[in-house]
């Protein structure tokens, strides 16, 4: 018998994602394009998004990666929608669900699927701009005088916090109003994309008895 390999010899096996998805999907595609070039560890395996007519779905399927829409059924609660896509997404027996501008608060009838294995992104820092428009309501409050400074963050969802769980990255953001709206924006989606690209190597490069220290990405 030969002597085990030490950890860091071993082949890392490619971490199964699947990524949920609500539009766009810009970050679907940061994670897409670091997996084809090797700096994430990682597969795409699926794209699940709850609209039909969205970019995301279009990105994955460019990609050849499985599209699929899981959409609400008329009369269906949250927790039997969240039943019905805990089996769809178990079905792609993903190592990790990652909540790519996912627009759903998930229950406890997806997340208990999934314990310490569902990630999302928000577009602020810990603690601050829980929920939907996190970007402009930052900026109103930068054009009120009372933010210097934003950022984003990803996160464990334990439960059914809104942006809120476990931190595992967070990146700054320096408001300049005078470089208007569209440029802020633009760097928050940039800072968006590189801290969940970096955030997801850190875990997927981690073995799993180790928590991976928090990454933190400069704008
Ligand atoms: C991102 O800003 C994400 O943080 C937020 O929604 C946006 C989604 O962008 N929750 P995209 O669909 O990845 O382009």
């Amino acid at each position: 018998m030969g002597t085990p390999a030490a950890e860091s010899d071993r082949p890392v096996r490619p971490k199964r994602l699947v990524v949920l998805v609500s539009g766009s999907g810009s970050n679907l595609q940061a994670i897409i394009d670091a997996c084809a070039d090797d700096r994430l560890p990682a597969e795409v395996v699926a794209v699940v998004s709850n609209k039909a007519d969205v970019f995301a779905l279009q990105r994955a399927d460019a990609a050849g990666v499985p599209a699929v829409h899981v959409g609400v059924h008329p009369d269906e609660d949250r927790g039997d929608y969240d039943a019905r896509l805990a089996d769809v997404v178990a079905g792609f027996d993903p190592d990790l669900v990652v909540l790519a501008g996912w627009m759903r608060i998930l229950t406890m009838s997806f997340l208990g699927w999934f314990p310490s294995r569902v990630v999302n992104l928000h577009p602020a820092l810990p603690g601050e701009l829980p929920g939907t428009r996190a970007i402009e309501r930052a900026w109103d409050e930068a054009l009120a005088g009372t933010r210097a400074t934003t950022g984003a963050m990803v996160h464990l969802v334990p439960d059914e916090g809104v942006d809120d769980g476990p931190v595992l990255g967070t990146a700054t953001v320096t408001i300049d109003v005078g470089d208007g709206f569209d440029a802020f924006a633009a760097a928050m989606h940039a800072t968006e994309h590189a801290l969940l690209v970096d955030t997801l190597t850190a875990l997927c490069t981690t073995s799993p008895d180790r928590t991976p220290d928090l990454t933190e990405v400069t704008a």
